[in-house]
């Protein structure tokens, strides 16, 4: 089936970058006396990311950004929409920095959006709308997050570092994206970060409750508004705070429309997430990547892509492959990007993660990442960043 919109727009390409370290479940597992399969089964995930001291939101952003138009280049491109729920500044949009560091050309306008995890799919949503009204812009969309909880608590295995790159655009080279979507809102508590903290408050068990409350709601709305059936979506990605998230909502909705579910069913597209851990606004779009760059039998299927953002904001989105998309698949490029990192013991990533917040005060950074961008530090009153040369 294709779409309803008289021209393609959607999804013309996509990067992700992640952070310069890793910590293994199992040595956390190991510190904090739990069974490692609490880790690998019970939730769902493998590893993480941690940022290395001179690496963040911005640069990680940038690092996948420039992989786009190192391909693309910035022709069409007069917007540039930074999602992220953990900012570097209450007032400056990280796109801007981003902006600055790839060179983009001044006629080009850059604003932050947050709604916790849904943010990418916002700034998504906001780019289909620009490029609808002129085919000729293209849309550089950018989802990076740092998650960081207090160490030693339920959370902190589920934490994580990425960012995604996106390009929207008419014609797209991998996914048209369907115009209709299902919408889900409730003022919900189970996760917030109050400004005088870098660290976020989650209740996990409310959390599963209202990721799943919003799946069903996002569905619901979908089939009133005459969506594909169940029958008619041929894979399904989601946000995966951890992956087991993604298998606990997505058994209700079989039981909700009634059809049959295995867990194996969504394995392919928790492949990156596993190891990077919870990205927030990326980890969604992290998960289509996985897809995209995995999955052997995509050309034509629909995906049904689920994002969810605490709070809560829930939007299920359908999109159909491109035929050839296969063209334009980068295979391997992430396993490497993921194999590359640095391993850390848990005493290193706890000193890190205690030294990980933001800060008005002069700081340097050490020189540890080998990623094309980084954070120098803070001094004169602004943040700097800068390229490596890698
Ligand atoms: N072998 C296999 N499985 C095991 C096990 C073992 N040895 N030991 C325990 N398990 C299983 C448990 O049975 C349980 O499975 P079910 O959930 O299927 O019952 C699972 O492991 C977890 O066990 P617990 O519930 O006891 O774990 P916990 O209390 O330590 O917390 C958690 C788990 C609630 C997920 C916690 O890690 C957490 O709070 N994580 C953060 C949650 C989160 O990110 N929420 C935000 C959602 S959306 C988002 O990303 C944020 C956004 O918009 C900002």
């Amino acid at each position: 089936m294709t779409a309803q919109h008289p021209l393609a727009l959607g999804i013309h390409d996509l990067a992700i970058a992640t952070g310069h370290h890793v910590l293994d479940l199992d040595d956390l597992a190991a510190a904090n006396g739990v069974d490692p399969a609490k880790y690998h089964v019970g939730i769902g995930q493998d590893a993480f990311s941690v940022p290395a001291p001179d690496e963040d939101i911005v640069t990680m952003g940038a690092t996948a950004a420039k992989e786009v138009l190192d391909r693309h280049g910035v022709e069409g491109i007069r917007t540039v929409l930074f999602a992220t729920e953990s900012g570097v500044d209450q007032s400056k949009a990280a796109g801007v920095y981003v902006h600055g560091l790839l060179g983009l050309p001044r006629n080009v306008r850059v604003v932050e959006l947050k709604q916790a995890c849904y943010g990418g799919t916002a700034a998504v949503q906001m780019a289909l709308g620009i490029i609808a009204r002129d085919p000729s812009e293209r849309v550089l969309v950018i989802a990076a997050d740092v998650a960081r909880y207090d160490v030693e608590t339920a959370a902190e295995p589920t934490q994580g570092a990425g960012a995604v790159a996106m390009l929207i655009a008419a014609d797209p080279d991998l996914i048209e994206l369907e115009p209709q979507s299902g919408l889900f809102t409730a003022d919900v508590d189970d996760f917030w970060r109050p400004n005088d903290r870098s660290t976020a408050l989650v209740d996990g068990r409310l959390s599963v409750t209202a990721y799943v409350d919003a799946f069903i709601g996002a569905w619901d709305d979908l089939a009133d508004r005459g969506g594909p059936g169940i029958e008619a979506i041929d894979r399904f990605v989601h946000h995966q705070p951890f992956t087991k998230m993604a298998i606990k909502a997505h058994r209700k909705l079989a039981q909700h429309v009634d059809v049959p579910f295995e867990e194996t069913e969504l394995a392919v597209g928790f492949t990156y997430n596993r190891q990077t851990g919870n990205t927030y606004t990326a980890s969604l779009w992290i998960a289509l990547g996985a897809l995209l760059d995995l999955d052997d039998d995509l050309a034509g299927a629909r995906i049904g892509m689920f994002s969810y953002g605490s709070g809560s904001v829930g939007e299920l989105m359908t999109g159909i492959v491109r035929p050839d998309h296969q063209q334009h698949r980068r295979t391997g490029r992430v396993h490497e990007m993921l194999a590359a990192r640095v391993p850390l013991s848990v005493e290193a990533y706890r000193e890190l993660h205690a030294a990980g917040a933001a800060t008005s005060e002069d700081v340097e950074r050490p020189r540890v990442t080998t990623a094309p961008f980084r954070f120098a530090g803070v001094s004169g009153g602004a943040r700097h960043y800068e390229a490596t040369g890698a």
